[in-house]
Order: structure tokens, then sequence, then C-alpha cells
């Protein structure tokens, strides 16, 4: 027997979307004891929301999110809003003791993050933050390959989000389509929106990050605010690289910008490890490549792996072998084992917390390239 679980979606965007289809499918291909019920949806527009609602099977639609809050009928609040927003809902829905998920970066930094993480843990709710490339199928049987210690002893970890779209001085700042170039919606520029998804797989995959050392630049210093009209000065960063110290005493190498031409969204990790590496591509997502020094040096190479078979993480739920799956579908991973999670009365990964420990290192990435020195990350 499923037992229903009422949504409330606040954002009908880009992950409005990608939410939304997940709460749709979950129950088609996972067993999971939920059934998740479209009850409301909130933005900004009216007459998008309403066409959001039918679009997707919404019961029905709201333009304020506190409406959603209040609706007892709610058991569940979804936030995928811009970041600026993400404390006050997050915050709001914890006192009315809802799950929530909510979009990363968690918050626009440590300190507003710690005050959602204290009410969410007050609250005692269920909570995750939708660091989706974790449920990437090739990069869970990366995180199972460490674990099992069959790279033995890491050196290394190196990874780079790279994208190409804010090139041009013409691109304004603000407003709903370039919030992410507005640092007072964003909270930074390729820091939270892009590292932080390297940095919480990364931690995931080889432990906390104990120090940094970053440099930031901002290629274009002023552009078109959308709300006011003005030219004003733009406060986030356009590129970001730092190197790192693993507690486990490996070194990481990060780079991420939204100024290489000809990338719009090339996430890449590799790890080196003393027996073996592996190396992933968010362009080639079905795939793993695998190095394993053991193997006979006449065939020894680096592996494709077409993560496709049952025993696969994920992959017993969709087609047959040698078909595979994208990016949709990390978020139905993510919602499955939320629920998952939930039956079980277990916490789900990345809780808030985990997602904390995230924010203080964009924290002091930041504070880094600012100060022009190393700086050592807060620990959660
Ligand atoms: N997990 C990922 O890979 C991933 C990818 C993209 C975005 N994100 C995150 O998701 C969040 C949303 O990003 P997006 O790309 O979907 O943005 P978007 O611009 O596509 O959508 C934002 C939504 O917020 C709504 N909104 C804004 N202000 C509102 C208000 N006051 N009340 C109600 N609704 C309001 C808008 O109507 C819109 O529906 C951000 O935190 C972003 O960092 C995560």
């Amino acid at each position: 027997m499923t037992k229903k679980l009422n949504i409330g979606l606040i954002g009908y965007g880009f992950m409005g979307r990608t939410h939304s289809n997940a709460y749709s499918q979950v129950n088609h291909f996972f067993d999971v004891p939920y059934e998740p019920v479209l009850q409301v949806v909130c933005g900004l527009e009216e007459k998008v929301a309403k066409n959001f609602a039918g679009q997707w099977g919404y019961k029905s639609y709201t333009t304020d999110w506190h409406k959603v809050i209040e609706d007892d009928k709610i058991d569940q609040v979804d936030i995928c809003v811009p970041n600026n927003m993400h404390a006050e809902i997050a915050i709001a829905a914890a006192k009315a003791g809802k799950n929530i998920i909510c979009e990363k970066p968690l918050a626009l930094n440590g300190p507003q993050a710690e005050t959602m993480v204290e009410a969410i843990e007050k609250a005692g709710v269920a909570n995750l933050v939708s660091f989706n490339y974790r449920r990437v199928p090739a990069v869970t049987l990366a995180k199972m390959l460490i674990d099992e210690g069959r790279l033995g002893k890491i050196f290394h970890y190196r990874a780079n989000f790279l994208q190409d779209w804010t090139i041009s001085a013409d691109v304004p700042q603000g407003g709903m389509a370039t919030w992410r170039l507005d640092v007072k919606a964003a909270g930074s520029g390729v820091t939270g929106d892009l590292l932080a998804h390297c940095i919480d797989t990364a931690m995931w995959h080889n432990g906390q990050i104990d120090s940094v050392c970053a440099m930031t630049e901002t290629f274009v210093k002023k552009r078109k605010h959308v709300e006011t009209g003005k030219v004003e000065d733009v406060g986030i960063d356009d590129a970001c690289t730092f190197i790192c110290r693993f507690g486990n005493e490996s070194l990481g190498n990060f780079e991420s910008t939204r100024y290489a031409r000809g990338h719009k969204a090339l996430y890449t990790f590799e790890i080196n490890g003393e027996n073996a590496s592996i190396a992933w591509d968010l362009h080639d997502l079905h795939r793993l490549s695998y190095f394993d020094h053991s193997d006979e040096s006449i065939v020894r190479g680096w592996r494709s792996v077409h993560i496709t078979d049952g025993d696969m993480p994920y992959m017993d739920k969709w087609w047959v072998p040698g078909l595979q799956i994208g990016y949709e579908h990390t978020f139905i991973h993510q919602i499955a084992d939320f629920l998952e999670n939930l039956a079980e009365g277990k916490p789900a990964s990345p809780s808030f917390r985990e997602a904390l420990a995230t924010q203080y290192v964009c924290d002091a990435v930041l504070a880094s390239a600012k100060d022009k020195e190393w700086k050592t990350v807060k620990k959660t």
C-alpha cells in the first residue's frame, strides 16, 4: 500500500520542471511506499503558474508561497526558486512541520545556511538538498568503487564545470531570466552555482575539504540591471579556480567559468588513486572511465564502462542492458531515495547539514580569492 504525499512546489522554472517530472515518474519505475500528489504549484506569474499546473497536473496554483506553507494538506514543500529565497521559505516550511526538498546551493552563504540547519533540525523534519549529480548512475558507481577500496590511497581529485553563456557584455543582470548574475539573488557566481555541485560530489567521494586557495575573476564588471534599468556593478564571480587539501591528504584542483567558449555544461572529474583512476564527463554521463593498474600490462588501458547493466546503481529500475538513461533520471532517483528514507525514518543525503559543509567550502573559496591567502574551511 502506498501512502499519498501532498506536494507543494515553489518555482515553476527549470528545476520546477525537473522536480515535477520526478514526482510524476517515480511510482512508474520505483517501488516506493509513497505516491506524490501534485497539489499546488507557486510561481511569480499567475498565467504561467496556471499553465504549468495544467501541463503537469497540479490541482491548484498560487503566486504567494506563504499559501503553500499555510496549507495543512501539504506534506512536502519543494523549493525551486532563486537562492536568496531558499532560507525564508525553508525556515517557514520547517516551522510548519513540512518535509523539505531544497534546490542547491542551500543558501547565499554559510551564516544563512546555519539558520536553516538550525530550523530544520529543531523541527525534526525530513530534508534533502538537490545535489542531483550524486544520482547519475556512473557517479554513484564511482562512489561504490572508491568505498570498496579499489582505488587505494587517493592522491588527486580534480573537477571542472565550464560554460560560456555570459561572455557578451550585453547579457543583463537581475530579473527572472538572469538572476544568476545578480549577487543579491544568487549570493555568488560560478562558485555557488556550479562549483557547489563539484564540491558536494567531491566530498561525497573523497571526504572533507580542509583548506583552500582560490582566485576568482569578474570579466564583465558592469551590466544593465533588468529591474532598475541602470548599468550597475557586477558582484558575482564569473570564473573561479581553486586548489585544496582534503582531510585524507589528497590534493584537489577545481575550475569553473562561464567564459569557456564552446562549453555549455562540461562537468568533468578525475580521481587518481594508488591502484586505479576514475574519470567522468557529464556530456557522456552514462559512461565511467576506469583505469586499473592491476590489469595485465598488454591489455591495460582506460576502459569506458557503459553504465546500463542491472547490477549498476539504479539501472535495474530502467530498460534493458545496453540502453542508457539521462539527466532527468537523476531527479527521479533523488525522489525515490528520499521517499525510501522517509518510509524507513532514515535521514536523506545530502541533508541540509551536509549542504552546509559545501556552503562553508564555497565561503572559504570566496574569502581566499578576496584576501589572496589560504583559508581553513569551517567544520559543521
Ligand atoms: N540541481 C541543479 O542541477 C540545478 C540546476 C539549475 C538550478 N538549480 C537551482 O534551482 C533553483 C532555481 O533555479 P532555476 O534554474 O529553476 O530558476 P528559474 O529562473 O528557471 O526559475 C525560478 C522560479 O522561481 C520563481 N520565483 C521567483 N521569485 C518568486 C517569488 N517571490 N515567489 C514565488 N516564485 C518565485 C519564478 O516564478 C520561477 O518559476 C536555484 O536555487 C538554482 O541554483 C539547480
